[in-house]
Order: structure tokens, then C-alpha cells, then sequence
């Protein structure tokens, strides 16, 4: 705690002289968390952590997440540095999406749109008609489909079986998943809801078909966070990281939050998800990278210039 409370401090400082803001997502620790709300930063989900990172005056964003988030701020924030207190936190729906075999899926069906999830490298983004986040994605789809567009999806399959099941949308899927996500389990959800009949069901449409099939609120994590506050149930089962309670638990206090079960491989927490890329952010990767510019996000500049045109087109579509 005292150790804590050292390196909070000496952020603070580092945080004002570099005239800088931290940005971060809410599966990270929940230290990072109240950090980022108390320096007037942002905590929220991707599309909302994009927006504020573009639009703050700070010269210096630092992203508490995982990379793809970080490239993201740099593509739409070029004049900016952009820090990570770590650039090894992966995303396995981006390692599950290599740009070349993703680019030949597209170019082997060159009548669809292609429309990406945010969780891409910026060479798939580059590949792109659209980039959707999780809050957003219906809503584009919808657009899309009524414009009688086909499309191309990538990378997360239960995402895009979602939107295809909401829209009716003609929709190539590529395989991939979210390590986390896909490991909900619908038959034990089941059984769960048996034991708390009252308890509300939030799902990130990331989890298999069967787990969102069983969800009250299916959504975003800040759309999940708003339906914990706001739906009149005591308590809640909630499949996604569990990081996100530390909000909930926050905004909707006295309420009751538990973990969605999962296949259960953490000795610690049976039931709980954690995404292991997320959970690398800490309080001394972000003094290290303030410190010395380390954790530093770069791109070249014409894939972020291409990469951008997409990100903006669903930027301009939710303004
Ligand atoms: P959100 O955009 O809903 O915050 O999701 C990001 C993510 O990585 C979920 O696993
Ligand atoms: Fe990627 Fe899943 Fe982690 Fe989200 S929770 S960052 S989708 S691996």
C-alpha cells in the first residue's frame, strides 16, 4: 500500500510536467482505474477511450490496455505521443488475424465491404471499409445491410454471429475468439441462473452463441456497466473480464456481481475471467514509460494514414 501510494504520487508529477493524461480500459486493475478517473482521465470501453484520447489537449496519452488500443490513439492522434506502460499486452483476436491471410480472405470475395472490430493491427484496419467497436457494431451492420451491402468479418466469430443473428446481414465470419470470452459456458450459466431466478444476465457479445442467448443486456462494457446501474435487479451475472465489477461495484453499490462461470483455469478465482494482456498495466510500467519514453507506440506514418480512414468513417457515423 505505502509502495503504492509512492509510485501514485510520483505519477501525478510525471503526469503534470509531461503535460500528459491516462487513458485507460476497464478490465485493467482497478488501481489504474480510479488513478485515470482522479487525473481527470478517462476510464471506459474502446470506442469511448478512442474518442477522448483524439479530442484531449494533453501532448502526451497514456493507454492502459492492450495494443491495439494504443495504436488506435496513435492513428487518430499522429501529433501526440502515445505511451503504454506496456507494449506486450496482445489481444488474441489480433494474433488470431494475421493481415496477410486476412487481406487474401478479403481479396477472394472483392464484392463485400469489409467491415473489422477494433481489436486489429494496424494492417487489417488498413484493409478495411469500417472499423466497428463492440458499441457500435449493430448499429453499422444495420446500415450496411439495409443498404444492401455483404460483408466481410473480422476477427471475432461470436461477435459477428451476433450481429448476424440482430440483423439478418449477409455476413462472411472469419474464426477467430477472445481467449477469455470464448470460455464461457452456457450449460453452467444456465444452472446459475437456476440458483439466482432474480439475478439480471449481462453478456459482452464477445461469449460463444449459447452464453449470449441467456443474457439480458448483451453490449459494450460501458453498455454493461450502464445496465447494472440502471436495471432494477439486486443482483447480476456478468460474462466478461472481471475487471469490469470495480465499476459496477462502484456505480451501483449494494448491488450484487458475480462472475459468469467459465471453463475455471485460475486457482485462485474458479470462476472468474481475467484477460492476461490487460492485467500486465501496472503502476510501474506507466512511471517507467513517463520516466523515459519507453512503451512508446510508433507506426509508419502511410499504414496509420490508411488505417485512420476507417476508424474515422465510424467515428463521424456515431457523432
Ligand atoms: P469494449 O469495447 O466493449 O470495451 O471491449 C473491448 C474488449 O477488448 C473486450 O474484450
Ligand atoms: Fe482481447 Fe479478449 Fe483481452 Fe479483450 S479480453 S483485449 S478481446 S483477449
Amino acid at each position: 500500500k505505502n509502495q503504492e501510494q509512492q509510485y501514485i504520487q510520483e505519477i501525478r508529477q510525471l503526469m503534470q510536467s509531461r503535460n500528459a493524461v491516462l487513458v485507460a480500459h476497464y478490465y485493467v486493475d482497478p488501481v489504474l482505474q480510479d488513478l485515470a478517473l482522479e487525473t481527470n482521465g478517462c476510464v471506459g470501453d474502446s470506442l469511448e477511450m478512442a474518442r477522448f484520447g483524439r479530442d484531449h489537449e494533453a501532448s502526451t496519452l497514456i493507454v492502459a490496455g492492450v495494443r491495439f488500443m494504443g495504436e488506435t490513439a496513435k492513428m487518430l492522434s499522429p501529433g501526440k505521443k502515445v505511451l503504454m506502460p506496456t507494449l506486450e499486452a496482445e489481444c488474441s483476436l489480433d494474433l488470431g488475424c494475421p493481415a496477410d491471410q486476412f487481406s487474401a480472405f478479403c481479396d477472394a470475395h472483392p464484392d463485400r465491404t469489409v467491415v473489422v472490430y477494433a481489436n486489429t493491427s494496424a494492417e487489417v484496419k488498413a484493409r478495411a471499409d469500417w472499423v466497428v467497436t463492440s458499441s457500435i457494431a449493430l448499429e453499422i451492420v444495420t446500415y450496411l445491410h439495409e443498404k444492401g451491402e455483404k460483408i466481410i468479418w473480422g476477427p471475432d466469430r461470436h461477435l459477428g454471429q451476433y450481429i448476424q443473428n440482430n440483423t439478418g446481414a449477409d455476413m462472411l465470419l472469419w474464426q477467430g475468439s477472445c481467449l477469455v470470452h470464448n470460455e464461457f459456458k452456457a450449460a453452467e450459466l444456465a444452472s446459475l441462473k437456476k440458483q439466482y431466478p432474480d439475478a439480471k444476465v449481462l453478456v459482452h457479445p464477445e461469449s460463444p452463441a449459447g452464453v449470449a442467448a441467456l443474457a439480458d443486456v448483451t453490449g459494450s462494457t460501458s453498455k454493461l456497466i450502464q445496465a447494472a446501474i440502471e436495471l432494477p435487479a439486486q443482483t447480476f451475472i456478468v460474462a466478461t473480464d472481471a475487471g469490469i465489477m470495480h465499476e459496477m461495484q462502484k456505480r451501483a453499490p449494494g448491488k450484487t456481481f458475480i462472475s459468469a462461470p467459465t471453463s475455471g483455469n485460475s486457482a485462485t478465482c474458479k470462476s472468474c475471467a481475467f484477460c492476461p494482456w490487460m492485467a500486465m498495466n501496472g503502476l510501474a510500467g506507466i512511471k517507467q514509460c513517463l520516466l523515459d519514453g519507453s512503451g512508446e507506440v510508433t507506426l509508419d506514418k502511410t499504414l496509420a494514414e490508411r488505417a485512420r480512414l476507417p476508424l474515422d468513417r465510424m467515428l463521424q457515423f456515431a457523432e
